[in-house]
Protein backbone atom coordinates (compact mmCIF):
# COMPACT_ATOMS: atom_id res chain seq x y z
CA UNK A 1 0.00 0.00 0.00
CA UNK A 2 1.22 3.32 -0.74
CA UNK A 3 0.54 5.49 2.22
CA UNK A 4 0.67 8.73 0.38
CA UNK A 5 -1.54 7.46 -2.43
CA UNK A 6 -4.62 10.31 -1.80
CA UNK A 7 -2.27 12.71 0.17
CA UNK A 8 -4.66 15.98 1.02
CA UNK A 9 -7.31 14.53 -1.70
CA UNK A 10 -10.85 15.32 -1.19
CA UNK A 11 -12.88 12.20 -2.05
CA UNK A 12 -16.48 11.78 -2.00
CA UNK A 13 -18.11 8.43 -0.96
CA UNK A 14 -22.61 7.47 -1.31
CA UNK A 15 -23.87 5.08 0.36
CA UNK A 16 -20.47 6.04 3.08
CA UNK A 17 -22.73 4.35 5.45
CA UNK A 18 -22.80 0.94 4.32
CA UNK A 19 -20.29 -1.84 4.13
CA UNK A 20 -18.13 -1.24 0.97
CA UNK A 21 -18.52 2.57 1.62
CA UNK A 22 -16.83 2.48 5.34
CA UNK A 23 -14.61 -0.18 3.52
CA UNK A 24 -13.94 2.08 1.13
CA UNK A 25 -13.24 5.16 3.53
CA UNK A 26 -11.06 2.95 5.47
CA UNK A 27 -8.78 2.59 2.76
CA UNK A 28 -8.93 6.02 1.06
CA UNK A 29 -8.17 7.82 4.14
CA UNK A 30 -5.03 5.21 5.33
CA UNK A 31 -3.67 5.70 2.27
CA UNK A 32 -3.85 9.94 2.94
CA UNK A 33 -7.25 11.15 1.69
CA UNK A 34 -9.67 13.09 3.81
CA UNK A 35 -13.21 11.63 2.92
CA UNK A 36 -16.54 12.66 2.87
CA UNK A 37 -19.46 10.45 3.58
CA UNK A 38 -22.82 10.94 2.51
CA UNK A 39 -26.04 8.90 2.76
CA UNK A 40 -29.72 8.65 3.24
CA UNK A 41 -29.53 7.04 7.06
CA UNK A 42 -28.03 9.32 9.50
CA UNK A 43 -27.95 6.34 11.93
CA UNK A 44 -25.19 4.19 9.51
CA UNK A 45 -23.53 7.73 8.78
CA UNK A 46 -22.44 8.02 12.41
CA UNK A 47 -21.85 4.96 12.95
CA UNK A 48 -19.22 5.12 9.97
CA UNK A 49 -18.17 8.25 11.22
CA UNK A 50 -17.18 7.01 14.85
CA UNK A 51 -15.27 4.11 13.43
CA UNK A 52 -13.15 6.08 11.66
CA UNK A 53 -12.63 8.47 14.28
CA UNK A 54 -11.65 5.41 15.82
CA UNK A 55 -8.81 4.84 13.39
CA UNK A 56 -8.05 8.61 13.30
CA UNK A 57 -9.66 10.09 10.81
CA UNK A 58 -12.90 11.84 11.31
CA UNK A 59 -14.82 12.15 8.34
CA UNK A 60 -17.14 15.19 7.86
CA UNK A 61 -20.65 13.57 7.05
CA UNK A 62 -23.60 14.55 5.08
CA UNK A 63 -27.25 13.11 5.11
CA UNK A 64 -28.76 12.98 1.62
CA UNK A 65 -31.41 11.08 -0.18
CA UNK A 66 -29.44 11.07 -4.19
CA UNK A 67 -32.96 10.41 -5.71
CA UNK A 68 -33.72 14.36 -4.83
CA UNK A 69 -31.75 16.19 -7.48
CA UNK A 70 -32.23 19.62 -5.67
CA UNK A 71 -30.68 18.07 -2.02
CA UNK A 72 -27.86 16.30 -4.22
CA UNK A 73 -26.94 19.76 -5.45
CA UNK A 74 -27.03 21.45 -2.27
CA UNK A 75 -25.07 18.52 -0.29
CA UNK A 76 -22.74 18.56 -3.21
CA UNK A 77 -21.86 22.22 -2.38
CA UNK A 78 -21.78 21.88 1.04
CA UNK A 79 -19.27 19.43 0.96
CA UNK A 80 -16.73 21.75 -1.30
CA UNK A 81 -17.32 24.44 0.64
CA UNK A 82 -16.53 22.38 3.75
CA UNK A 83 -13.95 20.14 2.31
CA UNK A 84 -12.33 21.82 -0.74
CA UNK A 85 -12.36 21.14 -4.17
CA UNK A 86 -13.13 17.21 -5.09
CA UNK A 87 -10.61 15.35 -6.93
CA UNK A 88 -12.74 11.93 -6.40
CA UNK A 89 -16.50 9.89 -5.94
CA UNK A 90 -16.70 6.69 -4.77
CA UNK A 91 -20.95 7.06 -6.55
CA UNK A 92 -21.71 3.77 -4.46
CA UNK A 93 -24.94 4.71 -2.75
CA UNK A 94 -27.30 1.45 -3.88
CA UNK A 95 -30.74 -0.83 -3.35
CA UNK A 96 -30.69 -4.43 -3.87
CA UNK A 97 -34.58 -4.57 -4.43
CA UNK A 98 -37.44 -7.04 -3.78
CA UNK A 99 -37.07 -10.94 -5.09
CA UNK A 100 -39.36 -12.10 -7.46
CA UNK A 101 -39.41 -13.06 -11.22
CA UNK A 102 -40.06 -10.27 -13.75
CA UNK A 103 -42.87 -11.91 -14.37
CA UNK A 104 -44.23 -11.03 -10.56
CA UNK A 105 -42.15 -7.89 -9.74
CA UNK A 106 -43.57 -5.26 -7.81
CA UNK A 107 -43.62 -2.25 -10.36
CA UNK A 108 -43.44 0.35 -7.48
CA UNK A 109 -40.28 -1.46 -6.03
CA UNK A 110 -38.96 -1.64 -9.39
CA UNK A 111 -39.19 2.02 -9.77
CA UNK A 112 -37.55 2.61 -6.25
CA UNK A 113 -34.93 0.48 -7.59
CA UNK A 114 -34.17 2.61 -10.88
CA UNK A 115 -34.58 6.07 -8.71
CA UNK A 116 -31.63 5.21 -6.15
CA UNK A 117 -29.28 3.21 -8.23
CA UNK A 118 -29.58 5.03 -11.64
CA UNK A 119 -31.11 8.49 -11.22
CA UNK A 120 -29.56 8.89 -7.99
CA UNK A 121 -26.20 7.85 -8.93
CA UNK A 122 -26.56 10.07 -12.14
CA UNK A 123 -28.07 12.71 -10.16
CA UNK A 124 -24.51 12.62 -7.97
CA UNK A 125 -22.37 12.23 -10.77
CA UNK A 126 -23.49 14.96 -12.59
CA UNK A 127 -23.07 17.61 -9.64
CA UNK A 128 -19.39 16.29 -8.60
CA UNK A 129 -18.22 16.36 -12.11
CA UNK A 130 -19.76 20.01 -13.15
CA UNK A 131 -17.84 20.91 -9.98
CA UNK A 132 -14.86 19.20 -10.73
CA UNK A 133 -14.99 20.90 -14.61
CA UNK A 134 -15.13 24.05 -12.61
CA UNK A 135 -12.43 23.62 -10.26
CA UNK A 136 -10.40 22.56 -13.23
CA UNK A 137 -7.70 19.79 -11.16
CA UNK A 138 -9.28 16.77 -13.54
CA UNK A 139 -10.38 13.61 -10.73
CA UNK A 140 -11.55 10.14 -11.02
CA UNK A 141 -14.93 8.62 -10.44
CA UNK A 142 -15.62 5.28 -9.28
CA UNK A 143 -19.32 4.18 -9.70
CA UNK A 144 -20.66 1.22 -7.94
CA UNK A 145 -22.13 -1.44 -10.40
CA UNK A 146 -22.43 -5.21 -9.80
CA UNK A 147 -21.91 -8.66 -11.71
CA UNK A 148 -25.65 -8.77 -11.36
CA UNK A 149 -25.47 -5.98 -14.33
CA UNK A 150 -23.41 -8.21 -16.33
CA UNK A 151 -25.29 -12.11 -15.29
CA UNK A 152 -28.92 -11.72 -15.27
CA UNK A 153 -29.46 -13.28 -11.62
CA UNK A 154 -32.67 -14.85 -11.50
CA UNK A 155 -35.12 -13.17 -8.91
CA UNK A 156 -33.78 -9.88 -9.71
CA UNK A 157 -35.05 -7.86 -13.04
CA UNK A 158 -34.52 -4.63 -11.31
CA UNK A 159 -31.40 -4.53 -9.53
CA UNK A 160 -29.73 -6.16 -12.73
CA UNK A 161 -31.06 -3.87 -15.06
CA UNK A 162 -30.22 -1.02 -12.57
CA UNK A 163 -26.51 -2.21 -12.10
CA UNK A 164 -26.57 -2.81 -16.37
CA UNK A 165 -27.52 0.81 -16.08
CA UNK A 166 -24.61 1.92 -14.42
CA UNK A 167 -22.00 0.09 -16.67
CA UNK A 168 -23.69 1.71 -19.69
CA UNK A 169 -23.61 5.39 -17.77
CA UNK A 170 -19.79 4.83 -17.28
CA UNK A 171 -19.04 4.04 -20.64
CA UNK A 172 -20.34 7.35 -21.70
CA UNK A 173 -19.46 9.49 -19.01
CA UNK A 174 -15.97 8.51 -19.60
CA UNK A 175 -16.06 9.77 -22.88
CA UNK A 176 -17.69 12.81 -22.06
CA UNK A 177 -15.42 13.83 -19.06
CA UNK A 178 -12.21 12.29 -20.48
CA UNK A 179 -11.64 16.31 -22.46
CA UNK A 180 -12.19 17.20 -18.96
CA UNK A 181 -9.33 15.04 -17.66
CA UNK A 182 -11.71 12.89 -15.22
CA UNK A 183 -11.86 9.68 -15.61
CA UNK A 184 -15.05 7.40 -14.78
CA UNK A 185 -14.63 3.40 -13.85
CA UNK A 186 -16.90 1.06 -12.47
CA UNK A 187 -16.32 -2.25 -10.31
CA UNK A 188 -18.49 -4.96 -10.42
CA UNK A 189 -18.62 -6.80 -6.92
CA UNK A 190 -20.10 -10.45 -7.30
CA UNK A 191 -20.81 -12.37 -4.08
CA UNK A 192 -19.46 -9.85 -1.20
CA UNK A 193 -19.72 -11.06 2.57
CA UNK A 194 -20.46 -11.43 5.22
CA UNK A 195 -22.45 -8.62 5.84
CA UNK A 196 -26.08 -7.39 5.04
CA UNK A 197 -26.53 -7.86 0.98
CA UNK A 198 -24.85 -11.28 1.74
CA UNK A 199 -27.64 -12.82 3.75
CA UNK A 200 -30.53 -10.92 2.70
CA UNK A 201 -29.71 -12.49 -0.85
CA UNK A 202 -29.31 -15.82 0.51
CA UNK A 203 -32.28 -15.58 2.46
CA UNK A 204 -34.26 -13.69 -0.61
CA UNK A 205 -33.36 -16.22 -2.88
CA UNK A 206 -34.22 -19.10 -0.44
CA UNK A 207 -37.97 -17.48 -0.25
CA UNK A 208 -38.23 -17.51 -3.93
CA UNK A 209 -39.80 -20.81 -5.59
CA UNK A 210 -37.37 -20.77 -8.40
CA UNK A 211 -35.35 -23.33 -10.18
CA UNK A 212 -32.64 -21.56 -9.82
CA UNK A 213 -31.89 -22.24 -6.09
CA UNK A 214 -33.09 -24.56 -2.90
CA UNK A 215 -35.42 -23.27 -0.33
CA UNK A 216 -33.35 -23.14 2.61
CA UNK A 217 -30.68 -19.78 3.10
CA UNK A 218 -27.57 -22.07 3.65
CA UNK A 219 -28.33 -24.24 0.62
CA UNK A 220 -28.63 -21.58 -1.41
CA UNK A 221 -25.13 -19.93 -0.22
CA UNK A 222 -23.40 -23.38 -0.92
CA UNK A 223 -24.86 -23.19 -4.29
CA UNK A 224 -23.87 -19.47 -5.27
CA UNK A 225 -20.08 -20.26 -2.86
CA UNK A 226 -19.91 -23.31 -5.75
CA UNK A 227 -20.72 -20.80 -8.84
CA UNK A 228 -17.18 -19.14 -7.93
CA UNK A 229 -14.51 -20.55 -9.25
CA UNK A 230 -12.48 -19.24 -6.16
CA UNK A 231 -15.05 -21.02 -3.98
CA UNK A 232 -15.45 -18.36 -1.63
CA UNK A 233 -17.04 -14.31 -1.33
CA UNK A 234 -15.08 -11.69 -1.40
CA UNK A 235 -14.16 -9.30 1.52
CA UNK A 236 -14.65 -6.01 1.40
CA UNK A 237 -11.42 -4.82 1.63
CA UNK A 238 -10.55 -6.49 -1.63
CA UNK A 239 -13.59 -3.92 -3.06
CA UNK A 240 -11.63 -1.00 -1.20
CA UNK A 241 -8.77 -2.39 -2.65
CA UNK A 242 -9.94 -1.79 -6.47
CA UNK A 243 -11.98 1.13 -5.96
CA UNK A 244 -8.30 2.38 -4.54
CA UNK A 245 -6.62 1.59 -7.55
CA UNK A 246 -8.93 3.63 -9.48
CA UNK A 247 -9.60 6.33 -8.16
CA UNK A 248 -5.66 6.74 -7.58
CA UNK A 249 -3.03 7.74 -10.11
CA UNK A 250 -1.81 4.17 -10.88
CA UNK A 251 -5.22 3.54 -13.09
CA UNK A 252 -4.02 6.99 -15.23
CA UNK A 253 -4.82 5.60 -18.37
CA UNK A 254 -7.51 3.67 -17.50
CA UNK A 255 -11.53 5.22 -18.09
CA UNK A 256 -14.75 3.84 -19.04
CA UNK A 257 -13.83 0.20 -17.64
CA UNK A 258 -16.02 -2.42 -15.30
CA UNK A 259 -13.12 -4.36 -13.06
CA UNK A 260 -15.31 -7.52 -12.11
CA UNK A 261 -14.27 -8.57 -8.88
CA UNK A 262 -16.15 -11.37 -8.60
CA UNK A 263 -13.67 -14.64 -7.43
CA UNK A 264 -14.04 -15.49 -11.64
CA UNK A 265 -17.50 -15.98 -11.20
CA UNK A 266 -19.76 -14.69 -14.20
N1 LIG B 1 -22.55 -6.31 -0.97
C1 LIG B 1 -22.67 -6.92 -2.14
O1 LIG B 1 -22.71 -8.15 -2.22
C2 LIG B 1 -22.71 -6.12 -3.40
C3 LIG B 1 -22.49 -6.76 -4.61
C4 LIG B 1 -22.53 -6.01 -5.77
C5 LIG B 1 -22.79 -4.67 -5.73
N2 LIG B 1 -23.04 -4.06 -4.53
C6 LIG B 1 -23.32 -2.62 -4.54
O2 LIG B 1 -22.41 -2.00 -3.67
C7 LIG B 1 -22.97 -0.76 -3.22
C8 LIG B 1 -22.83 -0.68 -1.71
O3 LIG B 1 -23.59 -1.74 -1.13
P1 LIG B 1 -23.26 -2.38 0.29
O4 LIG B 1 -22.99 -3.80 0.07
O5 LIG B 1 -22.26 -1.56 1.02
O6 LIG B 1 -24.71 -2.29 0.95
P2 LIG B 1 -25.23 -1.37 2.14
O7 LIG B 1 -26.70 -1.56 2.17
O8 LIG B 1 -24.44 -1.66 3.36
O9 LIG B 1 -24.89 0.12 1.63
C9 LIG B 1 -25.68 0.84 0.74
C10 LIG B 1 -25.84 2.24 1.32
O10 LIG B 1 -26.57 3.08 0.40
C11 LIG B 1 -27.40 3.90 1.16
N3 LIG B 1 -28.52 4.41 0.37
C12 LIG B 1 -29.57 3.68 -0.10
N4 LIG B 1 -30.44 4.50 -0.72
C13 LIG B 1 -29.92 5.76 -0.66
C14 LIG B 1 -30.36 7.02 -1.14
N5 LIG B 1 -31.53 7.18 -1.78
N6 LIG B 1 -29.58 8.10 -0.91
C15 LIG B 1 -28.40 7.97 -0.26
N7 LIG B 1 -27.95 6.80 0.23
C16 LIG B 1 -28.69 5.70 0.02
C17 LIG B 1 -27.89 3.02 2.30
O11 LIG B 1 -28.39 3.77 3.41
C18 LIG B 1 -26.64 2.22 2.63
O12 LIG B 1 -25.88 2.79 3.68
C19 LIG B 1 -24.41 -0.74 -3.73
O13 LIG B 1 -24.48 0.06 -4.90
C20 LIG B 1 -24.67 -2.19 -4.05
O14 LIG B 1 -25.68 -2.34 -5.03
C21 LIG B 1 -23.00 -4.76 -3.37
Amino acid sequence: MTESRFQARHILITGGGGEIGQAAAERLTAEGAHVSLLDIDGDKLAAAAARLAELGNAPRTYACDITDAAAVADTVAQVIDDGGPLVGLFNNAGYQGAFAPVQDYPGDDFARVMQINVVGAFNVLQRVSRAMITAGRGGAVVNTASMAGLSGPPNMPAYGTSKAAIIGLTQTAAKDLAPHDIRVNAVSPGFIGPGFMWERQVEQQASVASPYYADEPDAVAAQMIASVPMRRYGRLDEIASAVAFLLSDDASYMTGTNLPLSGGGA
